[in-house]
């Protein structure tokens, strides 16, 4: 189904998250757009979406695969009082708000893979890529983009990405509205980033930490040629992957992708610091 844009805006009226909403049928990247309506000094809540991308942007300058007619796009802008070193909160609340969304069509399925991956059944159903501008020694704006794969088939990926894709059509065998989908994604988005905003970190890093079983685990962070292993044992106020290497160093990481290397074996229980 096409996305009803007066329906939206009618739904999202007066709501924290998406009052204020540029919709596209077509655009290169929301997160582009969101940059430079943040630039332009739009207010937070602002929220693009798109129906397609043309030049979608993943972590590590990859791609985001952003056919038409079946997916979630979107950007929101935010003006969170936070210092830039905290700025990647906003990416953690943003995977807590999506897993404990996508939970309800297929609960005890989802998981969060460092540094924010939506997994189901091991297999990337949604990615976020935030991006920051600072003024002085503050935080701007944060853009919070959002790509998840809704009713898109298998056979509209790229051969090499089939078995590491997922969309929650194919989890549950039925088309997803994507309207509904949408305003409980800017809803929940609102309650985590509220609770941020109120209450610090904390309880936001616990739901993490609860939605992500890495944690415990060997695991392989790969970064551009860069390979680390070790144990992961935390998530940092910043972001980072606390992770215990061999050789008995705590290191902070806090960019690559991260697999974990003894899936099938129970993770070691982790005395709390
Ligand atoms: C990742 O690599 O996992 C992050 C992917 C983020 C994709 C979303 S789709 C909406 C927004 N616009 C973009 O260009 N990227 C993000």
């Amino acid at each position: 189904m096409d996305w009803n844009e007066n329906f939206l805006r009618k739904s999202l009226t007066g709501k924290l998250i998406g009052h204020k909403l540029y919709y596209f049928s077509q655009t290169g990247s929301t997160n582009d757009d969101a940059y430079l309506l943040g630039v332009k000094g739009l207010p937070e809540g602002t929220v693009v979406l798109a129906d397609s991308q043309t030049k979608g942007k993943g972590r590590m300058a990859r791609v985001w695969h952003s056919p038409a007619g079946s997916n979630i796009y979107t950007s929101i802008v935010l003006r969170p009082n936070l210092q830039p070193a905290e700025a990647p909160q906003i990416s953690i609340v943003a995977g807590v708000a999506v897993a404990e969304l996508l939970e309800r069509y297929c609960s005890g399925r989802v998981e969060l893979k460092w540094p924010n991956d939506v997994l189901i059944a091991g297999k990337k159903i949604c990615g976020i890529l935030a991006q920051m501008k600072t003024a002085g020694e503050d935080v701007d704006f944060v853009v919070v983009g959002i790509g998840i794969n809704v009713n898109v088939r298998p056979d509209q990926f790229p051969m090499e990405m089939r078995d590491i894709v997922m969309s929650l059509s194919s989890e549950t065998g039925r088309e997803i509205n994507r309207h509904d989908l949408i305003i409980s994604l800017y809803e929940n988005f609102a309650k985590w980033y509220k609770k941020l905003l109120q209450n610090g970190f904390a309880a936001i890093k616990e739901r993490w930490l609860e939605l992500a079983p890495m944690i415990g685990h060997d695991v392989q962070i790969m970064f551009q040629n860069e390979k680390i292993i070790g144990q992961a044992l935390d998530l940092a106020d910043d972001g980072s992957l606390i992770i215990l290497t061999a050789g008995n160093e705590r290191l902070k990481v806090s960019a690559g992708d991260a697999t974990i290397l003894n899936k099938g074996l129970q993770p070691l229980v982790l005395p709390k610091v």
